[in-house]
């Protein structure tokens, strides 16, 4: 199947039960809309491999994925733990209400002030990622009386099959200590034993939207490696181990992603492998997935406006978003899956672009999109935004951040109201 939603009698796309037409009418477009019940089916996957295989495990949710308030609500009501990158992120989740503890901070330079923020507040776990964030870290625990629980972020050098931005693990990497040059070894030196410092274990992260297994049971081997000679050495064994997060979801035919579960599964199986082999104590089982929780359980609605056809070459329509809330395609050369919204019964005779109305050739949504005859005021689905779209949006041609709306129980709720450009205005001063 092209995507997971229901066509309704009249013909239009449906999401969570509604019809995405009158969600459109009620709301304008762009919208973002999310499918509440197949974030928390997804949620669970997760955490119910995890209680199956009797594994004690924290799920951390991946919040630059998208993160809001009432998101990060959905992740507390689920028992998830959140993943911030920044001082706006953990302010978020402290604002949700997810406990402190359930808090993970990550960030190849961490300011003062977020580990001042993290540090006041006893979040549940900072994630190490270079020398001077261990200096910065020592000064502000000393400064405010505190102990705070540690991993060390590891760059195992691993090249997994994604996009160059998106590749974290491979060993030119701006993030983590390397493995093979002895920086994780020394980090592990000194913060092992330290007083205000709890280590508790190591953290890799190989990238994203990565389908096949063998990447992870890569990284696993190779921090076993390590750990195999620091249990020899120091008689070391790691209280947490961290997987970061990366599983890939589907965008459109193309992609063939594997159930949720089965990449735990093989995870956990890779890693029983090896504790088995130095008979060390199971680890707890950290991951951090973002996309794969809210990626394909949204979608934005557009509204189709200008069209142009140059005779043999191309059919372009143009929407009324396009690089400012989806900047993927853009960025990534990311590829999307769409229908016409209110005729998606009926069958395809046309091929399309779609084009954003920025500025700026290279904003287009979607090449060569199969549809049935275009009018203007049609209503374009995108599928599959519900990661780093809203995440990842911007203002640029001073458009306005689209609204986001969750549906669940055939009820709908917005959750993000339309900036409006006196927003876009609040923070311009007069120089006159
Ligand atoms: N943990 C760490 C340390 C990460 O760096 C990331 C993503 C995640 C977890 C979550 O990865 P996910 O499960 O969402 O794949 N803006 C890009 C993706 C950047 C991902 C950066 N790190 C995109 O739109 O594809």
């Amino acid at each position: 199947d092209d995507h997971p939603f229901q066509i309704n009698e009249k013909g239009h796309l449906e999401i969570g039960g509604l019809d995405t037409i009158e969600l459109a009418e009620k709301y304008g477009t762009p919208l973002y809309v999310y499918d509440v019940s197949m974030i928390r089916e997804n949620c669970r996957a997760f955490v119910q491999t995890f209680q199956e295989l009797g594994v004690r495990a924290q799920v951390a949710y991946a919040s630059k994925a998208f993160s809001s308030i009432a998101i990060l609500q959905v992740m507390k009501q689920e028992g998830l733990s959140v993943d911030v990158v920044s001082e706006g992120e953990l302010y978020t989740a402290l604002q949700a209400g997810i406990p402190a503890g359930k808090i993970h901070l990550h960030g190849n330079n961490k300011s003062i002030d977020e580990l001042a923020l993290a540090i006041k507040n006893d979040i549940g776990c900072i994630v190490v990622d270079n020398f001077y964030e261990i200096d910065l870290l020592e000064k502000l625990l000393a400064e405010h009386n505190k102990e705070i629980d540690v991993l060390i972020r590891v760059t195992p050098g691993i090249n997994s099959k994604t996009h160059q931005y998106i590749m974290t693990g491979n060993e030119d990497s701006k993030f983590g200590f390397n493995m093979h040059n002895g920086q994780a070894e020394k980090a592990f030196q000194q913060l092992q034993n330290h007083d205000r410092i709890r280590f508790k274990g190591l953290h890799c992260h190989i990238g994203s939207q990565i389908f096949e297994t063998d990447r992870f049971i890569k990284a696993v081997d190779i921090l076993f490696k390590e750990l195999a000679e620091w249990k020899n050495q120091y008689n070391y064994t790691p209280e947490v181990l961290n997987f970061g997060g990366g599983f890939g979801i589907k965008y459109t035919n193309e992609d063939s992603p594997i159930p949720l579960n089965l990449y735990v599964e093989e995870l956990v199986n890779s890693i029983t492998f090896h504790i088995q082999k130095l008979n060390m104590p199971m680890p707890e089982i950290w991951i951090e997935p973002g996309r794969s929780i809210v990626g394909n359980a949204g979608i934005t609605l557009y509204t189709v406006g200008s069209t142009k056809e140059i005779p043999g070459v191309r059919n372009y329509i143009a929407v009324d978003g396009g690089m400012t809330d989806n900047l993927r395609p853009a960025l990534y050369q990311a590829k999307y899956h769409g229908v016409i919204a209110n005729k998606a019964g009926l069958p395809n005779t046309k091929e399309v672009s779609v084009a954003g109305k920025c500025c700026e050739s290279g904003d287009m949504l979607i090449w060569d999109l199969a549809t049935p005859e275009i009018d203007h005021g049609d209503i374009l689905a995108v599928f599959s935004t519900g990661a780093y779209g809203y995440s990842m949006a911007n203002n640029y041609n001073r458009f306005s951040k689209a609204a986001v709306v969750f549906v669940e129980d055939e009820v709908d709720k917005l959750i993000v109201k339309r900036e409006t450009y006196k927003d876009i205005l609040r923070n311009d001063l007069s120089y006159e």
